[in-house]
């Protein structure tokens, strides 16, 4: 079985010439289906390169992507746009919601413009869950960085996307929300058969993954597979050290 999401020997320099910067120096990885996976490591590992590159959001500068078993290289923008508004959702730091639109019309957005069809319940659950269900007529500038935080998970997961990628989604959650949000992304994998990434630098969040990749200076150096937020704790150190030794 093809894996949704494929990398093999991608690489990313940014800049050119003594300004430029490899924050990908050659990660080959396969996401493999219904998995929930996390990404680790230091501040400029990297973390947020990969998941461009994973989600043809940005260009290896070598390397290939296969997504949902299609090669990104040879897909115009069109095409691009297309494949990813057919299988990938995101959670990013800049959360992207839409000012003048409902709390709900956010959720619903890619569907909408997907041409498809939400599941109004499905729909209603999820802003349940990240605990929304009493602001969905409200607009993003009426709620706090946290709130708006969770439109975005609600938007990534409404649709059901075969793929979804999240760069640090409970960032700004309090403890109660964030392991509400962790479950709802754990069962998504579990029970849809969904594939998840997300970035996170908290090792409590990370154990609610079924594996952890860790990322230094632009390469996977370790994975973690049934992780524990004291096993990834203490993978951070050692690599930490590492880090610091060579
Ligand atoms: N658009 C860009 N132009 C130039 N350099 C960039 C650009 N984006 C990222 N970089 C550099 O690439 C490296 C990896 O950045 P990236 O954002 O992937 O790190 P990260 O692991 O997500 O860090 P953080 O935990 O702080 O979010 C860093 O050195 C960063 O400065
Ligand atoms: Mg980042």
């Amino acid at each position: 079985m093809t894996a949704p999401v494929q990398l093999a020997e991608v690489r990313k320099v940014y800049g050119t010439g003594p300004s430029a910067v490899t924050a990908l120096g050659g990660v080959s990885y396969s996401f493999t289906e219904g998995t929930f996976t996390a990404v680790m490591g230091p501040s400029g590992s990297g973390k947020s390169t990969l998941l461009h590159c994973a989600a043809g959001l940005d260009e290896p500068t070598a390397g290939e992507v296969h997504l949902t078993g299609i090669p990104l290289h040879g897909l115009n923008e069109t095409a691009l746009t297309e494949l990813r508004r057919e299988h990938v959702a995101f959670v990013f730091q800049a959360f992207n919601l839409m000012p003048a639109l409902t709390v709900r019309q956010n959720v619903v957005l890619p569907m909408t413009l997907a041409g498809r069809f939400p599941d109004q319940a499905w729909v209603s659950e999820v802003i349940q869950r990240v605990g929304l269900g009493d602001r969905t007529r409200h607009r993003p500038g009426e709620l706090s960085g946290g709130q708006q935080q969770r439109v975005a998970i609600a938007r990534a997961l409404a649709g059901r996307a075969a793929i979804t990628f999240a760069d640090e989604p409970t960032g700004a959650l309090d403890t109660q929300t964030a392991l509400e949000v962790l479950t709802l992304l754990r069962d998504q994998a579990r029970a849809a058969g969904q594939t998840i990434v997300m970035v996170t630098h908290d090792p409590v969040a990370a154990s609610y993954a079924d594996n952890v990749v860790f990322l230094v200076d632009g390469q996977i150096v370790s994975e973690s597979p049934a992780p524990t937020a004291e096993s990834v704790a203490a993978e951070l150190a050692k690599l930490s050290r590492l880090k610091v030794t060579t």
